[in-house]
């Protein structure tokens, strides 16, 4: 190994016996200018890790695109695609700037930003809870700290373009201020202390390791439909107080009123992945814009007593789509699951995209600067699922 590995900084909510393999600081290394066999051990430690984090590192959005690249050299284009600019219908459309010299890297963040990489001016627009979920933390509580996770997801686009397998975030200006509570408000009392507009991060291994033995049957026959254009699909609807998903209230835009689409181009993805080096499953699924689960039977001599949907489903009742996923998937963003990022200026954080669930949390106000550059490319090939032995040892 020619790099050196550290554990994370864990913060006191979070249980250390889960964080055994998520996560690890990358010491002694540039990334943007690595021997090619460091390159090789960044990698490997990627898809080990799931979670690299560089300090004090000097980034060019040149070298951010180059090293993002690495991970998948035949991918070209940004995650979400190069039109995303002209698509203000997308409820992604706010957030992100393209760099112009570099277009696969983007600009994220909060505040008036001037001259920056070629960019003269932007409005930055911290993605807030206030803007996307049903209910919202009163202004009397949010003066008093108390804030929520946005939007708990994979960065895809989930329509013609396969999701990548890993972003790069650099932290350039890091805004300052007190921590925050952010609240899960699902009746739960849940809450997570968390530095200024964290990036929290969640392990899809252990979303899939905590299901109980019936869940983890499902999830192993299940592939996933997603929605044509479905962050146009999703704008107008509103997501449920966690940030985990979309609250069904028929909000969503019609199909046939979406941009136009085609079959061919809608993505079906199973609801694990496989991680290419350690061959472990990952529950990865976008709930804010899965429309359908397909659930193959189980296969001939597994025990039926206790199975849920032993001779398969197919459920395309959106509500019922929404409550089994939410079912699966929030025990795995309880509060000592979650690694919510304390970030300073010239940090960068590498993620395998296909094995955790990120969100971005807090809520700044305008003169609260936070500049970021963030890059994925959408990939060269879709993820793999389970394989047929994985079906036999977990169905
Ligand atoms: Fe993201």
């Amino acid at each position: 190994m020619t790099i050196t590995l550290a554990l994370l900084p864990l913060p006191d909510s979070a249980e250390p016996s889960n964080f055994l393999t998520l996560g690890r600081e990358v010491k002694d290394v540039h990334p943007g200018n690595c021997t090619p066999e460091q390159l090789e051990d960044i990698k490997q430690a990627l898809y080990q890790h799931e979670i690299l984090l560089f300090r004090d590192v000097v980034l060019t959005p040149e070298q951010q695109l180059s090293l993002t690249k690495a991970f998948d050299p035949d991918s070209e284009i940004y995650g979400h695609g190069a039109k995303l600019e002209t698509e203000t219908s997308s409820i992604l459309h706010s957030a992100l700037h393209a760099i112009p010299r570099v277009p696969q890297v983007q600009l994220i963040g909060n505040g008036l930003i001037h001259n920056h990489e070629g960019l003269s001016n932007a409005r930055l627009n911290h993605s807030t809870h206030k803007t996307f979920h049903k209910t919202v933390v009163s202004l009397e509580d949010e003066a008093k700290g108390f804030t929520r996770f946005y939007r708990w997801h994979i960065d895809a686009a989930l329509y013609d373009l396969s999701p990548p397998k890993v972003t790069t975030l650099y932290a350039v200006r890091v805004p300052k201020g007190p921590n925050q509570t952010c609240r899960y408000d699902d009746g739960t009392g849940d809450e997570l202390d968390v530095p200024l507009a964290t990036t929290a991060f969640v392990s899809g291994q252990t979303m899939f390791q905590q299901l109980p033995p019936e869940l983890k049957s499902v999830a192993v026959r299940t592939k996933v439909k997603y929605a044509p254009h479905p962050y146009v699909w999703m704008a107008p609807a509103r997501a449920k107080p966690t940030g985990l998903g979309i609250e069904s209230d028929d909000l969503e835009s019609p199909f046939d009123q979406l941009p136009p689409w085609v079959e061919d181009k809608i993505k079906i993805h199973p609801m694990l992945w496989q991680n290419p080096v350690t061959r472990l499953l990952s529950f990865q699924v976008h709930p804010c814009c899965a429309t359908e689960l397909i659930i193959s039977p189980l296969p001939i001599n597994t025990a039926r007593e206790r199975a849920l949907y032993p001779d398969g489903a197919h459920i395309d009742d959106l509500k019922e789509v929404r409550n089994l996923l939410y079912r699966m998937q929030r025990p795995a963003i309880a509060p000592n699951l979650v690694y919510p990022h304390k970030w300073d200026e010239k940090d960068l954080i590498l993620f395998h995209n296909r094995g955790v669930l990120h969100t971005v949390v807090g809520t700044l106000r305008p003169d609260q600067v936070r500049v970021y550059h963030q890059c994925n490319l959408a990939a060269s090939e879709d993820p793999t699922g389970p394989t047929s032995e994985d079906i036999i040892q977990w169905a």
